[in-house]
């Protein structure tokens, strides 16, 4: 991928601070991707007042409405095909999609996941990372397939487990990360940067192999 900036749709259940951190992102001139569109499940999703105050058009498709799976992956489907967005960006969407959904999909969805993947896939990630004693823990940009939080990995961000962490301090420790994490990994995709190859995620310019991070 690369060229013109990138139509970005973002996918959103709530208060949406990662979204908040990709809009901010795309506001810089030189940034290789556009936010064009929110769009939530949830009607009183935190995130769609941070969007439309950052002017980005917002549409609720409300998951309750809806009486299968399907229904909804289908009203999903038509308005991200009206949007025609380059990537779609889930930052905190809390649906699990249809097979036939990921299908039409797969290779445009970027996901980011609070833990650093394989490890701790699906939720409470923190309380498990936590419980496990794991030194490191993070998060995960990754392209979404039909196996929950398995697809290929884009990036990484680890951050220290410290001996005094709860929940709530190691979750906003990995949460500062996302934000770093998220607007990067976004644009080394849409620069073309990083690509999908075989599987798995090829990097254009890997960095200098540096020391391990270790901790303690
Ligand atoms: C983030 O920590 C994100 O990684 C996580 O939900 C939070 C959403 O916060 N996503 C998942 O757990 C996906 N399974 P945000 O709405 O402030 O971005």
């Amino acid at each position: 991928m690369s060229g013109a900036r990138k139509r970005v749709a973002i996918l959103v259940s709530g208060r949406g601070s990662n979204m908040a951190a990709l809009i901010d992102a795309a506001a810089e001139s030189d940034y290789p991707a556009e936010i064009v569109a929110v769009i939530s499940n949830r009607p009183g999703a935190g995130a769609l007042d941070i969007a439309s105050r950052a002017g980005v058009p917002t549409t609720v498709i409300d998951h309750k409405a809806f009486g299968s799976r399907e229904a909804f992956d289908a009203a999903l489907d038509a308005e991200l095909t009206r949007i025609a967005p380059d990537v779609v960006c889930f930052a905190g969407f809390m649906r699990l999609l249809t097979p036939g959904f990921i299908d039409r999909w797969e290779g445009r969805m970027l996901n980011i996941h609070p833990a650093l993947l394989p490890s701790f896939k699906g939720l409470d990630t923190h309380a498990r990372a936590l419980a496990a004693g794991v030194r490191l823990h993070g998060c995960t940009v990754h392209l979404v397939t039909a196996e929950m939080d398995a697809g290929p990995i884009v990036a990484q961000a680890a951050v220290p487990v410290l001996d005094d962490d709860d929940e709530d301090a190691l979750s906003a420790r990995v949460l500062a990360a996302e934000h770093r994490l998220y607007p990067r990994a976004l644009a080394m995709w849409a620069r073309g940067e990083a690509r999908l190859e075989d599987g798995r995620v090829r990097v254009a310019e890997e960095p200098e192999p540096s020391s391990p991070l270790v901790w303690p």
